[in-house]
């Protein structure tokens, strides 16, 4: 049975849903998880947007070296250097070369005739091959090309050394029997198309990203690009975890296989929306909170009985285990250590130091320890972002009646300490108004959200918000079995994130 690639692309096409911008930090940890996860090829990012976008994607590529790591770059030299320049560090480097193809790009953006952007595509794709073996090529909006431009435009490509093609149906335009047919008729009019994979990048317009995909597959595709969480511009791209999961239950009628480690979803899906602070909707197939939850009694009645009735898929091949640790108080060092390995985690001694503290923390507060909370622990101890300001102390008074007051106290990265104090509408209001007092760093909070990483009130709560400066926006994530202590970590560390971004010193106190 052939075996379906699957190109993961939440690093870069993810990464343009908006908001979602990914750190080195982050895209390294992402990174290190796809790997877990499995997936053949990881699209790092667009070297060729700036110098930190050259460096994220090299980061990735020293530290990630199962997958191929791919690079996006425009058919002109200096976004294929720059390409080059990030993932000539992988194990496997490759160079996706794109440009669009449909009149309407060409006549209202490009303004280009239709030979200008064949000349451009083959030079780009010989330039990549002049650095690595591995080229793919897209043709930008391909499903609103004339189909016979396509077929021109592949087989010169092709002749010039792509070893993948990628049809993308970028604006989400196709339905799945005529994307199936477009597709095909790639197959059977572009005559040297054996020498190449065929793939496919589906945007979600019309919430039919996966589906075209799975039609494409069933022509004979054999590359899958698609984000976690079905992240991307716009309303996204087909969801990893929808896509793989169809192959993994549909085989019967798919007739592909896929290298997935499906027991990697659950936890992957998790650390992408904690980065990007995208939260996963209840009812999202697969990944939802609702997805194995049943509500009718009928359902229930069924489930109980056989597990089968009602759940195609084994919650279990997802990674949802719900498994609660057998540590706590009187657990040690080794026991931690082990634990974390065995759920994949190979930690530095200085990462480890930092998420054994948490741990410690956390135990004391809680009785019972679930792998999602220790997923928590590392998530934020592994976001390392500098911490030029670390909240050492808070307090909050509130009440009813009662004025919410909080006092901080932070500590900046070269040993200031700073008390402050302020009364806001709220607590969580008065802890980021006395932090503002300190950091002065203008700002607006754009969104501001709370959740129970478990169940039950002990439970250790999560705290996410973006702020803007000057039309960036940073995300910070905090998480305590105290929402309020959540609340201000978030807010410090959504400012570190700014901090970093602007390469600034720590400002004084205003
Ligand atoms: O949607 C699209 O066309 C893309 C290309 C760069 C492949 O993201
Ligand atoms: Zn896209």
């Amino acid at each position: 049975m052939d075996s379906v690639v699957i190109f993961d692309t939440t690093m870069r096409d993810g990464e343009q849903a908006p908001g979602a911008t990914m750190s080195l930090e982050d895209k390294v940890q992402i990174g290190k998880q796809l790997e877990r996860l499995n997936v053949d090829v990881i699209e790092a990012g667009f070297p060729a947007n700036s110098r930190q976008e050259v460096e994220a994607v090299a980061a990735v590529a020293r530290a990630v070296r199962k997958p191929i790591i791919c690079g996006l770059a425009r058919p002109v030299f200096g976004d294929i250097d720059a390409a080059w320049e990030a993932v000539q560090h992988a194990a496997r480097p490759r160079i996706h070369v794109f440009i669009s193809t449909s009149d309407i790009h060409l006549d209202r953006m490009l303004r280009k005739s239709r030979e200008e952007v064949l000349e451009m595509s083959v030079k780009g794709v010989l330039r990549a091959k002049g650095y690595c073996q591995d080229v793919e090529f897209s043709p930008m909006d391909a499903t609103r090309t004339d189909p016979l431009f396509i077929y021109q435009l592949l087989e010169a490509v092709i002749d010039a050394g792509a070893t993948t093609v990628n049809i993308p149906d970028t604006v989400g335009y196709a339905i799945p029997e005529e994307f199936g047919g477009f597709v095909k008729s790639i197959m059977d009019r572009v005559p040297n198309i054996g020498r190449a994979v065929v793939s496919v990048h589906c945007h979600n317009d019309l919430g039919l990203a996966v589906a075209n995909s799975l039609a494409a597959v069933k022509v004979g595709v054999r590359q899958i690009e698609c984000c976690i969480n079905g992240l991307g511009e716009r309303a996204g791209n087909a969801s990893l975890e929808e896509v793989v999961m169809s192959l993994h239950t549909r085989q019967d009628y798919l007739g592909v296989t896929h290298g997935i480690d499906t027991t990697q979803i659950a936890r992957t899906s998790r650390l992408v929306s904690d980065i990007t602070g995208m939260a996963v909707q209840a009812n999202k197939a697969v990944v939802g909170a609702n997805a194995f939850r049943h509500e009718s009694g009928i359902h229930q009645d069924g489930v109980l009985k056989e597990r089968t009735t009602y759940e195609i898929m084994n919650p279990k091949d997802i990674g949802l285990t719900g498994s609660v640790l057998h540590m706590g108080k009187t657990s040690g060092r080794a026991g931690f250590r082990a634990h974390l390995k065995e759920m994949g985690y190979d930690l530095k001694e200085e990462e480890f130091g930092k998420a054994w503290e948490s741990f410690k923390e956390v135990v004391a507060k809680k009785k019972s320890i679930s792998e999602r909370d220790i997923e928590a622990i590392i998530a934020e101890e592994m976001r390392t972002v500098d911490e030029t300001y670390r909240l050492d102390q808070l307090h909050v008074t509130c009440g009813e009646p009662g004025i919410p007051t909080a006092s901080v106290k932070i500590t900046t990265a070269d040993g200031q300490e700073w008390t402050e104090s302020a009364v806001g509408d709220g607590p969580v209001d008065a802890v980021y108004k006395a932090i503002s007092k300190v950091v002065s760093l203008p700002n607006q909070l754009q969104e501001f959200s709370v959740k129970s990483i478990t169940e039950s009130t002990e439970a250790m709560g999560e705290v996410t918000i973006r702020i803007q400066s000057e039309g960036q926006t940073f995300v910070g994530r905090g998480v305590s079995t105290d929402i309020i202590v959540a609340s201000g970590k978030a807010y410090l560390n959504a400012l570190n994130r700014l901090v970093a971004a602007k390469g600034e010193q720590a400002p004084v106190k205003s």
